[in-house]
């Protein structure tokens, strides 16, 4: 019997937890189980053979039981886990999509105002040549813009070097308005964000790469009053209905006339503040009637036609509406700055 006793116990120990615990209970535990057999036996034992056998029997049925509530308890896990995988009403694991870039969203809010009152989007390369960058939007042959100091110019393969230098990463966008008036009959109006480039130091308040958005209104009778309202209505829309607006002369040789609009102060509504260094105004864009030369220049005739453009820039926009004030960190792509505008998508 103690052979017996021994070898159940040896062949319980090798039981994986992966068995069926009510199979296993049938076999060794139940009423017509192996080791209620061996209490059988046991009863029928002499006195002398009880104490010994009778130990190790109890050490068996111990040992058989804990064994079941090991089976029992990886059985339950397994129907937990099987019922877990097959819920499909469980909410899903949370994954970071990313946010959206700062430049980016204030780009889709500038294209969203502008196309709610007809303007398309068009795009050009940034790798432009001079004639579209600078000389059909009417920039005198020795104008200071030409300069290699701003603008980065590409030289050409060896074989090519006998050809002019005029091939340069655009320094505005205004170099799509040509592309445009050269493809498209008027009426136009479009807008076009892109990339730009200039050969400047970086710092805080400038950078060798940035964003503009150009606009271009072509049409018989455009007006400059035309020009101050399409551009009043970005203000408001951009900045608040409270928005002012103010037109200052300046000068751009592809306008006349041209000009500067500020808008009134966001954060203390024109009061002055440190914002706006106590004048009450944020200068946000350049604009103008489209100079007659540029119209001819395109292939437009400038008795017929007339329009305006205008162009900002868009980290410029950014920086007013969030109040950042290190064009720097537009391009460092610092997650830590980036998630901030996460809740803006
Ligand atoms: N291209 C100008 C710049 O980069 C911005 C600009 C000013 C665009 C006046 C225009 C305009 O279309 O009319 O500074």
């Amino acid at each position: 019997m103690l052979d017996k006793i021994s070898k159940l116990r040896e062949e319980i120990s090798v039981i994986t937890p992966g068995s069926d615990p009510e199979e296993f209970r049938l076999k060794y535990l139940s009423k017509k189980g192996l080791i209620s057999a061996l209490f059988d036996e046991f009863r029928d034992l002499p006195p002398d053979r009880k104490r010994e056998t009778g130990n190790l029997l109890n050490l068996l049925k111990e040992e058989a039981l804990s064994k079941l509530a090991v089976l029992k308890e990886s059985a339950m896990n397994k129907t937990v886990q099987k019922s877990l995988k097959e819920d499909y009403t469980r909410p899903g694991y949370p994954l970071f999509y990313g946010s959206r870039h700062p430049v980016t969203l204030v780009k889709n809010e500038i294209i969203d105002i502008f196309s709610r009152i007809g303007f398309t989007i068009s795009e050009g390369p940034e790798i432009e040549d001079d004639d579209h960058v600078f000389t059909k939007l009417n920039f005198a042959p020795e104008h200071p813009a030409r300069d290699m100091q701003d603008t980065f110019y590409i030289s050409r393969l060896s074989e090519e070097e006998s050809k002019p230098d005029d091939i340069l990463l655009r320094t505005h966008t205004s170099s799509v308005q040509v592309r445009v008036m050269q493809s498209t009959p008027p009426p136009i109006r479009t807008i076009s964000p892109g990339r730009v480039f200039r050969n400047e130091a970086v710092s805080a308040r400038a950078h060798c790469i940035f964003h503009q958005v150009e606009g271009l209104y072509i049409d018989r009778n455009v007006s400059f009053a035309d020009l101050r309202q399409t551009l009043f209505y970005f203000a408001v829309e951009m900045y608040g209905r409270n928005t002012r607006i103010r037109l200052r002369p300046s000068y751009f040789p592809f306008t006349e006339p041209s000009g500067e609009m500020d808008v009134s102060c966001r954060i203390c509504g024109g009061r002055g503040c440190n914002v706006c260094k106590y004048t009450g105004w944020l200068e946000i864009l350049g604009c103008g009637m489209v100079h007659p030369n540029v119209l001819e220049n395109c292939g437009i005739d400038s008795k017929k036609y007339s329009g305006f453009a205008f162009g900002m820039g868009i980290e410029r926009q950014a920086m007013l509406k969030y109040q950042v004030n290190d064009l720097r960190l537009y391009f460092e792509n610092d997650v830590r700055f980036l998630e901030q505008f996460s809740a803006a998508i």
